[in-house]
């Protein structure tokens, strides 16, 4: 059975890539709801209503478990999902846990981290973290220009420059910085020449596919078949557009993107 992958756009093929690495030969439905996208200037009751109608679909679709690749969602929506859909034969996962983990992991006590304004409004990624590990600070910060920047596909120009420096600036001292929304891995070379010599940064999506295929072997029910490392992609946008952006985040142009209904 394939496993489905959703964010509100293309961002989230960045983490469908690396699930790809380490699992080449599952199947998987990937999801971009780029018609409503994006997501993170929206109020809660909507990315709810959003959240789920992408989850139902991907079931209905014949997927047994769905990763919410979108920061925005697993911050303010992950527990909801669960709560709604998870049991024996279905589970939704996020990527706001592995990513405080990483970060962790990685991090000397300082750890910087930007998202939507929704998802930093959560405050979910600085919780998770004062679980593993409550001596660590964490400073969150909104940064609502970088994923319009890239989806204008102005990552390599000046505006990105600033913007990314001004939202550097806002953070203060970290030694650790967690790329917080599926957009800005896009932005990590202009985030490298602006960040201060000796800061980690870190694009968590390797390491959610790392901590997913170990949840996998932990849980054999939800990968039966082994597969043949298909990919399907649908898109509730232009599909057309969809699939020439999507080979920024997927490292490929998929060879369809299937137009879905907003409504599923
Ligand atoms: C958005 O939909 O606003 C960005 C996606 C994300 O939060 O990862």
């Amino acid at each position: 059975m394939p496993i489905g992958v959703f964010d509100s756009g293309y961002g989230g093929l960045s983490v469908l890539r690396e699930m790809q690495r380490v699992l080449p030969d599952k199947d998987f439905i990937y999801l971009g709801d780029s018609g409503r996208a994006p997501y993170g200037g929206r109020d809660l009751a909507t990315i709810l209503d959003f959240a789920e109608q992408c989850t139902e679909l991907l079931f209905a679709e014949g997927c047994k478990v769905v990763v919410v690749a979108c920061h925005t969602v697993s911050c303010v929506a992950l527990r909801h999902l669960q709560h709604r859909y998870a049991n024996d034969e279905r589970r939704v996962l996020g990527v706001t846990v592995p990513a405080a983990e990483n970060a962790v992991a990685v991090a000397r006590g300082r750890i910087g981290f930007l998202g939507t304004r929704r998802t930093v409004g959560s405050h979910t990624f600085r919780t998770e973290v004062a679980k593993l590990d409550a001596t660590a600070e964490v400073k969150e910060v909104a940064a609502p220009l970088l994923a319009p920047i890239v989806e204008e596909g102005w990552e390599c120009g000046e505006i990105a420059r600033l913007a990314v420096q001004q939202y550097v600036e806002q953070l203060g001292e970290v030694d650790t910085l967690v790329l917080g929304c599926t957009h800005y891995p896009l932005l990590k070379a202009v985030f490298e020449e602006v960040l201060p010599d000796g800061v980690n940064l870190l694009d968590p999506a390797p390491f959610v596919a790392g901590r997913f295929m170990d949840w996998l072997m932990r849980h054999p029910s939800f990968s039966e078949s082994a597969g043949s490392g298909l990919v399907r992609v649908l898109s509730s946008g232009d599909t057309a557009r969809f699939a020439v952006n999507a080979e920024r985040f997927l490292g490929k142009v998929p060879s369809v993107v299937e137009f879905v209904s907003e409504r599923g």
